[in-house]
């Protein structure tokens, strides 16, 4: 069977759980190279992964393109897209970290030269793929909620000043986006995934408790498409220490809540009529496993990276998928910018997305131009 052969593209936090991933736990990868701008860190990932480092990605591709399939793109987010656009150009698949970009006008022209390149672009969500999570979405696909009510995402998490001071495009709104764009941008994914398309949007931001350009906290009000209200309260002030990153889904069929540090311990599961499994269900979902990697939900979904690749049967997060948090999250901002609720253009099948990247492209694309802002009924 194919061994897929990946490099990395950046080489800071997030890279470490990449490196591992592909280098222990993810059958049928093989990691060849990283390369960073700051070559001693990738000379570090290099050494703990036995593989090439480089500090050039053009030097990367000429001397060993030809053994490469996947570039995992782990820069700065205000850089995605020229990473994207590096990689398409070698006609490779690309792995891109969240949040995809920082506005729709990106992810757009991301997707165009990926599909002009005939490449896979895959968005990493990985808290998709915690066992608690999948558990929810299987419920959801069941139909046990029946009518939902209200879906409320909560991510409580501190970052301190020290935080945002280590790297210059931290909090920065040109490279980073805020609470919204950055950390709770996994949550506002699973809402979406698990409840339906999100018609309209309200939405507060605030910056309370450090110095920087984006905001640190935030509260919105979503409505569905299937007429549920949804909750998102997200900060990075919280103090003294993380408390919580949870959702949780009432319905007229029961309830669920999964909560923990990372989405990943099932705190509630009640149905009515209730199935002889549900008895079993917090026993098993509580908790993470004993030991568990630390890289175990990076695993996961770059399981199904390379799966995808062989061309096997794969549960993926596309860049349509990944553009679709994109376009909720800008209409967050512009929300909170105008104090108003906001109608969110519904999004034309997937293949229609793809356009001429000119204004005009991207307004035939949708029913309203993009980004027009106008009153929910
Ligand atoms: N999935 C998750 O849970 C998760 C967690 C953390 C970060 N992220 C995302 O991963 C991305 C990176 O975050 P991080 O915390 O690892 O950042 P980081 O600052 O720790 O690492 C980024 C690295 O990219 C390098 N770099 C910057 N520009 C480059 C270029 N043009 N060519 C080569 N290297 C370049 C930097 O030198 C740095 O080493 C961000 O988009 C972030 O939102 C995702």
């Amino acid at each position: 069977m194919q061994t897929v052969r990946f490099a990395l593209l950046g080489c800071g936090q997030i890279a470490s759980k990449h490196g591992a991933a592909l280098s222990r736990l993810v059958p049928g990868a093989e990691l060849k190279a990283v390369c960073d701008s700051n070559f001693a860190r990738a000379e570090a990932l290099a050494a703990t992964h036995r593989c090439r480092a480089f500090n050039d990605f053009d030097q990367m591709m000429a001397e060993i393109g030809h053994e490469i399939d996947v570039v995992n793109v782990l820069t700065p987010t205000g850089y995605h897209l020229d990473g994207v656009l590096r990689v398409a150009a070698h006609r490779k698949h690309v792995v891109l970290e969240k949040p995809m970009a920082l506005t729709e006008h990106e992810g757009l022209q991301m997707l165009q030269a990926c599909e002009a390149a005939g490449v896979q672009l895959f968005v990493v969500k990985q808290n998709r793929f915690n066992a608690a999570v999948q558990k929810l979405h299987r419920a959801v696909r069941a139909g046990r909620f029946g009518k939902i009510v209200v879906a409320t995402v909560r991510v409580r998490w501190t970052r301190d000043q020290g935080y945002y001071n280590k790297d210059a495009w931290r909090g920065t709104r040109a490279f980073d986006g805020g609470v919204l764009a950055n950390q709770a941008s996994h949550h506002i994914d699973l809402l979406q995934w698990l409840v339906g398309d999100v018609h309209t949007v309200s939405a507060y931001t605030a910056r309370r408790l450090v110095e920087v350009e984006t905001e640190d906290t935030a509260v919105a009000i979503l409505r569905f498409g299937c007429g549920a209200l949804g909750v998102v309260e997200a900060t990075t002030a919280t103090r003294p220490k993380d408390l919580e990153a949870s959702i949780s889904i009432l319905g007229e069929g029961g309830a669920v809540e999964i909560s923990g540090f990372a989405t990943d311990e099932m705190r509630t599961w009640q149905f009515k009529p209730a199935l002889p499994e549900d008895e079993g269900v917090l026993a098993e979902f509580a908790t993470k496993p004993a030991g568990q990697d630390r890289a175990y939900a990076h695993a996961q979904y770059l399981r199904n990276v390379v799966a995808s690749v062989r061309h096997e049967a794969a549960e993926i997060v596309d860049g349509y998928e990944g553009l679709k948090t994109v376009r909720l999250i800008e209409a967050l901002y512009k929300a909170s910018e105008q104090g108003a609720e906001i109608a969110i253009p519904r999004a034309a099948p997937n293949r229609a997305v793809v356009g001429p990247l000119s204004g005009a492209g991207i307004r035939a694309v949708y029913p309203a131009p993009a980004g027009q802002l106008y009153a929910a009924k």
